[in-house]
């Protein structure tokens, strides 16, 4: 039997900061700290049973090393690098309760597939023999 897995306590948005070497050589720690503190503080930060609107985890390193700290927000698909952790409270702002990405961090964009309109997303070419 084929069972999907089960979401008990939906969320909205979900926040990787990269924890790679080095990322963590500059200041990704202190940048998930304060997702964290800013996130649990509003009430928003959702964790195992405890509801809340945005999940925030470590990730491993995602290419940006030269310009970490790198943060993706998923399913928006927007990866911020070069964020500290006063940027952290815009972020939140802006682009998690605003739902406006912070351009001035934003670096690429990889949202997920349901988000994509159809010329985005690759499709297997049928047309081949
Ligand atoms: S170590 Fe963070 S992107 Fe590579």
């Amino acid at each position: 039997m084929n069972e999907e897995p089960e979401v008990l306590i939906p969320f909205k948005k979900h926040v990787f900061v990269c924890n790679g070497t080095s990322c963590t050589a500059n200041g990704s720690a202190a940048v998930k700290e304060r997702f964290v503190k800013e996130l649990r503080a509003r009430g928003q930060m959702r964790k195992q049973k405890i509801e809340g609107d945005f999940m925030c985890t470590d990730c491993s390193s995602v290419g940006f090393c030269e310009i970490g700290p790198a943060v993706l927000v998923y399913p928006d698909g927007v990866w911020y690098a070069g964020v500290r952790p006063e940027d952290v409270p815009t972020i939140i702002d802006e682009h998690l309760n605003g739902g406006h990405p912070v351009e001035r961090l934003a670096r690429n964009r990889v949202p997920a597939p349901e988000l994509m309109d159809d010329a985005q997303i690759d499709k297997p070419d049928t047309n081949k023999s």
